[in-house]
C-alpha cells in the first residue's frame, strides 16, 4: 500500500484561516507574550515564527528576549507582570531554559488561565482527568490532523513511541480520551518493533532520526511522525524512515510539512481560546 500523505501545511493553513476569522469577529486582539532566555539558535527561529504567525492572524504579540545570565528571580518577576497584564492572554516561556533556572518553578509561575503551552501541572492534571484544559500544542496538532483526515481513534490500538512531557505522555492521554487502546513505548521497552507492529495508529516522538522503519509498521497503519532531526548532511528527517514506512502505512505525515506546521497553529488556537475565556469572566 502506498500511503496517503497527511499534509500538515495545508491543514495548518485551513485552521489558521478559521482562527483569523474568529479573531476579526472578537472585537479585541488576543495577546501572546513569548519569553526567550539566552540565544539557542533553534529557539530563536521558533520564537520568531511564533511572533510572525500571531501577526498573520491579527493577534498582538510581544517577545521578551532576555540574556542567558538572567536570574530566576528576574524571570519570575516578568512572568508575574505578564500574569497581571490584561492585554496578554497567553504566556509562553520557550524551552529549554539555561541550566541555572529551575524549569518547573518557571512553568508553575504562569497563571493557569494564560498557560497556552499546556505545561502547567494543573493543566496536565486536567488533561488526564478529562477536565477543561489547554491541550499542549504539538500533541493537539497530531489529534487535529487525525480528525481532519477522518481517522477516529475509537477502538483502535495506538502506540506512542516516546514518553516526554511535551509530546509522548499528553498525546497518549488524548488518544485515550478518544477511546483508543494506548501503549506508550520508550528506551527501555523490550521488543519495540513488535509493539509498533500492533499499532493501528503509530505516533513517533523520540527524537532519533529514522529509527522507525517500514518493517515495524503494520499494513494500513496511520503514522504520525513528530520527530524533527537534522542529519549530518543538513537534511531534515523525522523519527520515521519515510520511504519504507510509506509502503506500509495508509496515512503518513511527512517531515518537514507534517506535524511541524501544526504546532504554532495550535498555539494560536489556544491563545484565541484564552482570549475568549477572559472576555467571559
Ligand atoms: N521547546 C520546544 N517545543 C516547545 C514548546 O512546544 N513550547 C515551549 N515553550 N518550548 C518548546
Amino acid at each position: 500500500m502506498a500511503a496517503k500523505i497527511i499534509d500538515g501545511k495545508q491543514i495548518a493553513k485551513e485552521v489558521r484561516e478559521q482562527i483569523k476569522k474568529e479573531v476579526a469577529e472578537l472585537g479585541f486582539k488576543p495577546g501572546l507574550a513569548v519569553i526567550l532566555v539566552g540565544d539557542d539558535p533553534a529557539s530563536q527561529v521558533y520564537v520568531r515564527n511564533k511572533h510572525k504567525s500571531c501577526g498573520e492572524v491579527g493577534m498582538y504579540s510581544e517577545v521578551h528576549r532576555l540574556p542567558a545570565e538572567t536570574s530566576q528571580e528576574e524571570l519570575l518577576q516578568l512572568i508575574d507582570k505578564l500574569n497581571n497584564d490584561d492585554k496578554i492572554h497567553g504566556i509562553l516561556v520557550q524551552l529549554p531554559l539555561p541550566d541555572h533556572i529551575d524549569e518547573k518553578m518557571v512553568i508553575d509561575a504562569i497563571a493557569l488561565e494564560k498557560d497556552v503551552d499546556g505545561f502547567h501541572p494543573a493543566n496536565v492534571g486536567n488533561l488526564v482527568i478529562g477536565d477543561d484544559c489547554y491541550y499542549p500544542c504539538t500533541p493537539h496538532g497530531c489529534m487535529v490532523m487525525l480528525e481532519k483526515c477522518g481517522i477516529d481513534p475509537k477502538g483502535k490500538k495506538a502506540v506512542v513511541v516516546g514518553r516526554s512531557n511535551i509530546v509522548g505522555k499528553p498525546v497518549a492521554m488524548m488518544l485515550l480520551a478518544k477511546h483508543a487502546t494506548v501503549t506508550i513505548c520508550h528506551s527501555r521497552t523490550q521488543n519495540l518493533a513488535e509493539e509498533c507492529r500492533q499499532a493501528d495508529i503509530l505516533v513517533a516522538a523520540v527524537g532519533r532520526p529514522e529509527m522507525i522503519t517500514g518493517d515495524m509498521i503494520k499494513e494500513g497503519a496511520v503514522v504520525i511522525d513528530v520527530g524533527i532531526n537534522r542529519t549530518e548532511d543538513g537534511k531534515l528527517v523525522g523519527d520515521v524512515h519515510f520511504e519504507s514506512a510509506k509502503e506500509k502505512a495508509s496515512w503518513i505525515t511527512p517531515v518537514p510539512g507534517g506535524v511541524g506546521p501544526m504546532t504554532i497553529t495550535m498555539l494560536l488556537q489556544n491563545t484565541l481560546e484564552a482570549a475568549k475565556r477572559s472576555a467571559k469572566k
